[in-house]
């Protein structure tokens, strides 16, 4: 049964980044999968603005394109076939200082294959690299999975960074069900302040 009061992870999330980002931002979405959140961040940020979009599965990027063009989202979107840890060399120059919001979703591809998932190595560069291109106030939100394989170690490689940040130039918020029996899930959301 769904709770009536306490909102799950994505409606959480989405608040947050409702917040953080306005129309004519950069923002990235650095697991694109079927594009869900590529095109809620393209409705957020509007025509003025764009999403950088990152997935290493072509079948990913086709569905999140055809979703993005149904609603009349794709040229504001950029998608590309690249793991998220080459953000540094793929985005441009403007948008390495300016970024809004950059969302990961960890794990693997609903309806996909489920052995090719989000790792802690490139997850964990690609935070430290788009969390250096946020502007201030701009946000990270990483919504982790431990049920699948590698999932539980990987939420734990990017609670430990998290926790490495400094306080004075970072603030760190974790939202989680700490009840969950099966499937655990967590939020991360890092604002630069
Ligand atoms: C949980 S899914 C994302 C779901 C997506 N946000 C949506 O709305 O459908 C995780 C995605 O991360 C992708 N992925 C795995 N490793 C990646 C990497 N190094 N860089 C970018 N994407 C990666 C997978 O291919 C998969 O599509």
């Amino acid at each position: 049964m769904r709770s009536a009061v306490i909102p799950p992870i994505l409606d959480l999330t989405k608040q947050v980044v409702r917040a953080a980002v306005r129309p004519g931002d950069t923002v990235v979405d650095a697991t694109v999968g079927n594009g869900h959140d590529t095109l809620f961040l393209a409705e957020l940020v509007g025509p003025a603005g764009h999403v950088y979009g990152f997935d290493i599965q072509a079948q990913a990027l086709d569905a999140a394109r055809a979703r993005l063009q149904a609603a009349g989202c794709l040229e504001r979107t950029t998608l590309l076939h690249a793991g998220h840890e080459q953000a540094g060399t793929m985005l441009p120059p403007a948008a390495q200082t300016s970024l809004a919001c950059a969302m990961f979703n960890l794990g693997y591809l609903p309806g996909g294959d489920k052995a090719r998932v989000t790792t802690p190595q490139a997850t964990l560069i690609a935070l430290r690299t788009l969390l250096s291109m946020l502007r201030p106030h701009g946000i990270l939100t990483v919504h982790c999975y431990t049920g699948h394989n590698g999932g539980e170690a990987e939420g734990h490689a990017v609670l430990e960074w998290a926790h490495g940040l400094e306080w004075e130039t970072h603030r760190v918020a974790r939202y989680d069900f700490c009840n969950k029996p099966r499937n655990g899930e967590a939020l991360l959301v890092i604002e630069r302040v």
